[in-house]
């Protein structure tokens, strides 16, 4: 089996989701030429028949990008597959993304119906979706909380119907990573086609561990991951892509690969928090503004005798411009020294322990000393070596 690990990127429809984060069609086109440059290998652009907006992204994203596959996501409907096909007219590759519940819990109370009749529905949106000349990955919504015997089952019927690839979320965030692992070992241990398809993985965020379960996914044979921009995605969003992306490049004695370019991640995760408005909160791994950031004396004087003692990813690797001490009551003698340094002010010894003193006095007062506050400092300490 490949090593190699296909990035899907949901961040434009699953993200989109969002409430507050819509993007209009420019602003769509902008992030999916940047996902394009970061190098993913599916783009998922919209969820065409919801409105004639995302109908129109699609066709656009389309338009736009020549590397990856385009997605366009359906229900198991003909309407919903019609018009997917439809915007997907102009992509070079295009993709459909049908799928249907999984989970008894989604067959009884969503769908009203019974395990049988979804299973006939998905069956036939998959062959119906390959009749329109189009890639075709199934999704068995919830299946995290699928009976596993009947997820089998639904998996080798739509790979036997022509999906080249069947997505198995966790939609509702619910699996533990050693249980997920389990699930999609157990579909490579029954399903007799597995061969046929890509296994991909779609995990949410409910519990926190979506990226665990992503990398347990893999570990098990799934190829595919299906992530997100700064993880964002429906309640408490997606697998993140910078966080998986950095797990395959950090570990590389796991042996997975992905073509993403990570030097751009960083400028990408500020681009898709602007335009929608989303911030990132301050401690995300990789993205985050404290992700690089050092803030106590003990970790400060460690990562000023050498950055390795409190680093495992050098921050241009993500293009994050540089690593940062921070300043605060919590600081010690070396970080200030380090910084008066690179203001251009030398101080050792006594005058240093002075400086020190004084500083602590500004830090209690204040959340962060910035610089302006030592060069106040500098100038008021009574002897200064220049
Ligand atoms: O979380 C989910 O199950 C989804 C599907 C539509 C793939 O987003
Ligand atoms: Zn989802």
């Amino acid at each position: 089996m490949s090593n190699k690990i296909q990035v899907f990127d949901t961040t434009l429809r699953d993200g989109e989701q969002v409430p507050g984060c819509q993007l209009k069609t420019e602003e769509k086109i902008i992030v999916a030429q940047e996902l394009e440059a970061l190098g993913v290998d599916v783009i998922e652009a919209g969820f065409p028949i919801s409105s004639p907006g995302d109908f129109l992204s699609v066709v656009e994203i389309s338009k736009a990008v020549k590397e990856p596959v385009v997605c366009g996501l359906t229900r198991s409907k003909k309407e919903d597959i019609d018009v997917a096909a439809e915007a997907l007219h102009h992509a070079k590759r295009g993709r459909i993304h049908t799928g249907i519940g999984s989970s008894d819990v989604h067959i009884k109370h969503k769908f009203k119906s019974d395990r049988q009749q979804v299973l006939e529905q998905g069956v036939w949106a998959v062959k119906y979706a390959k009749s329109k000349g189009l890639e075709v990955e199934f999704f068995a919504e919830d299946a995290g909380r699928a009976d596993l015997a009947f997820l089998a089952q639904m998996t080798e019927a739509v790979i036997a119907a022509g999906a080249d690839v069947v997505n198995i979320p966790d939609t509702t965030g619910y699996c533990l990573p050693h249980l997920y692992g389990k699930r999609i070992q157990y579909l490579f241990d029954h399903v007799k086609n597995i061969d046929k398809a890509v296994i991909s993985v779609h995990c949410h965020n409910d519990l926190g561990l979506a990226t665990a379960n992503t990398l347990s996914g893999v570990i098990a044979g799934a190829r595919q991951v299906e992530v997100t921009i700064n993880g964002i995605g429906e309640r408490a969003g997606n697998t993140s892509l910078e966080e998986i992306a950095m797990i395959f490049q950090v570990h590389k004695d796991l042996g997975f690969e992905t073509g993403i370019k990570s030097e751009k991640i960083y400028p990408l995760s500020k681009l898709v928090s602007t335009l929608m408005r989303m911030p990132v909160q301050a401690n995300k791994a990789i993205v985050g503004s404290n992700a690089f950031a050092h803030s106590s004396g003990i970790h400060q004087d460690g990562f000023l005798k050498h950055a390795e003692n409190y680093e495992i990813i050098n921050p241009a690797d993500v293009g994050v411009p540089s690593s940062s001490i921070v300043l605060t009551a919590r600081s010690g003698r070396a970080a200030l020294k380090h910084r008066m340094e690179l203001l251009g002010y030398k101080y050792e010894g006594e005058e240093l322990n002075t400086l020190y003193e004084n500083f602590l006095i500004v830090a209690d007062e204040k959340k962060e000393v910035v610089d302006d506050d030592l060069i106040v400092l500098a100038v008021n300490l009574p002897v200064l070596h220049r």
